[in-house]
């Protein structure tokens, strides 16, 4: 089944109004025309505005980098799925490993917050991936199966119909020293096939992409394998001519 690839931009703790609508600009002159791909991008929540303002008739889809799991009251500083929804955000990654280092947030956490974005009708991204210890250690498979049987467990194998897989192996976050495309390649097919042993159809459908260190040199080569379904992409998606290198990558090898 062929599977639309999704790559998307996680700005992290970047930008300003005035660099959230160059960006922007800049994205949307590089990929006119560009079909074959689903693209999008997370702005920090503070520039959804100027972000979804910018994005107005354009292709390219606006996401968000969290979520609360709370939908409105007394939790000071959370953003809710209906307040992203409020501004036309529709992928929203969740379980980054920032976020599951810096605050903390484990597997049953981040299930529920799938379980937040499913029931708003919003598009999980579910980060997943082991630390260079971890991957050291041959606990690859292990770590990755643990962090997506939390939310199999909790909602189900069918919650990943219309969701998003992001394979990002701590150790390639940042540092310059992507996963091979053969290395990639088997983790997303191992992701795969323990979907696809509680349901066929679920698996076949998952958009699986791989994160860290993807940039416009080495983007090409990953798109080649076949389980590897687009990428999420953090340096490189803060200047538009790399992001649409990556994205026009995608686009030719997927189609
Ligand atoms: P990177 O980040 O592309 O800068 O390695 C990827 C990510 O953390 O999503």
């Amino acid at each position: 089944m062929a599977r639309r690839p999704l790559v998307m931009g996680n700005w992290k703790l970047n930008g300003s109004k005035a660099f959230t609508k160059e960006l922007i600009e800049g994205l949307k002159a590089e990929l006119a025309g560009v079909n074959g791909c689903d693209v999008a991008i997370a702005p920090p929540v503070m520039y959804l505005a100027e972000a979804e303002a910018a994005l107005a008739g354009s292709q390219i889809a606006l996401g968000a980098q969290n979520v609360d799991v709370n939908v409105q009251g007394a939790f000071t500083g959370d953003i809710s799925t209906a307040m992203l929804k409020d501004f036309g955000a529709k992928y929203i990654i969740i379980g980054h490993s920032e976020r599951r280092t810096y605050h903390k947030e484990s597997d049953e956490f981040i299930a529920k917050k799938f379980a937040a974005l499913k029931e708003a009708g919003l598009v999980p991204v579910l980060c997943i991936g082991e630390s260079e210890a971890e991957n050291e250690a041959g606990k690859t498979e292990e770590v990755c199966a643990r962090q997506i049987d939390a939310v199999i467990n909790a909602l189900g194998v069918e919650a990943f119909n219309g969701a998003v897989i992001a394979y990002e192996p701590i150790w390639a976050i940042g540092t310059g020293k992507s996963a091979t495309p053969a290395q990639a390649q088997a983790v997303h097919a191992f992701i795969r096939g323990h979907i696809a042993a509680k349901s066929q159809a679920v698996a076949d459908q998952v958009i699986i992409q791989y994160g860290g260190s993807v940039n416009d040199a080495n983007a090409a080569e990953l798109f080649t394998q076949p389980d590897i379904d687009g990428a999420l992409v953090g340096g490189a998606s803060l200047k538009a001519p790399a992001f649409a290198v990556i994205v026009k990558a995608a686009a030719v090898a997927k189609n």
